[in-house]
């Protein structure tokens, strides 16, 4: 675990966090305000270090702020890290800051680093299953196009749902289109703000379980049909997305980490106007951004 140096003593204290949970798993905590010996040598980055949200403000906002963290990560990576690293970046926003670091780090494939949409897929998902009153796992194959913002397109129209037994399409099952093309999308791209506006804190525990779910699924792969969404680099190959941004698509997983875009979904006209719409914020995030990277 890396912090700067004034956060020392709290990463002190959630070392002893980590010590209490007594996880099966867990052999060893190094905690370090050294970039060198934090990056050295590591499997997996996950990078949650960034300025927060506060209420009224949107990511965008904190592009300069942030910027300047994932270019040193990034470069951090490219010198410290085995070349076979896997990254997450967390922080916001997470998109950008995704493709920030994946530039600064040019011998690492592109294809190592994502960001973080597990959260706004679970947010989908438990919306569709309380609507259903199915549990969370009756509800699979959610999909989260784009950025981790308000544009975000949650796409249920390839979602399944358990109900009463039966496996049927998500869409299908609720039998209200205009919630699932009105309310439904809007709860999920506003969620990361409501969950804000309510704890004056940024999301927590939400986040934590998404990041779980992001590497486990990353390490152990996805299972049979059921895929997941992730922020991926795009290279323009897939659904006639622009090239050299981080968007968010549905992904199958092998075990050991190797991924495939989910491709040949049937789009719909709405859906694609959506899609378009976060890609094109992207454009503008990915613009602005660069006018706070170093030249050389
Ligand atoms: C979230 O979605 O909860 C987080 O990304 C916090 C935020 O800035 O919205």
């Amino acid at each position: 675990m890396l912090d700067i140096a004034p956060m020392a003593e709290a990463l002190a204290g959630v070392v002893m966090e980590l010590q209490d949970c007594a996880l099966p798993s867990l052999k060893n905590v190094i905690s370090t305000t050294d970039v060198k010996e934090a990056f050295t040598d590591i499997d997996f980055a996950i990078l949650v270090g960034a300025m927060p949200r506060r209420q009224g403000m949107e990511r965008k906002d904190l592009l300069k702020a942030n910027a300047k963290i994932f270019v040193e990560q990034g470069q951090a990576l490219e010198k410290y890290a085995k070349k076979t690293v896997k990254v997450l970046v967390v922080g916001n926003p997470a998109n950008t800051n995704c493709l920030i670091a994946l530039t600064c780090a040019p011998s690492i494939p592109k294809t190592n680093f994502t960001c973080l949409t597990r959260l706004d897929q679970n947010r989908a998902q438990s919306q569709i299953a309380s609507r259903l009153g199915v549990s969370n796992d009756c509800v699979s194959n959610m999909i989260i196009w784009g950025n981790h913002s308000s544009t975000q397109f949650p796409d249920a129209a390839h979602a399944s749902a358990v109900v009463g037994g039966c496996t049927a399409n998500a869409v299908e099952a609720v039998k209200d289109d205009a919630w699932l093309n009105g309310d439904f999308i809007s709860t999920v791209q506003k969620r990361g703000g409501a969950v804000i506006a309510a704890r004056k804190l940024s999301s927590a525990m939400s986040a934590a379980k998404a990041i779980c779910d992001h590497v486990r699924d990353w390490y152990f792969g996805t299972k049979g049909d059921k895929w997941t969404s992730m922020g991926i680099y795009s290279n323009g190959s897939h659904y006639s997305l622009p090239e050299n941004i981080v968007y968010s698509v549905p992904v199958r997983i092998a075990p050991g980490g190797e991924y495939t875009v989910v491709d040949g979904l049937k789009i719909t006209d709405f859906a694609r106007s959506k899609m378009d719409a976060t890609a094109q914020e992207l454009l503008e995030e990915r613009n602005a951004a660069w006018d706070f990277l170093p030249t050389s």
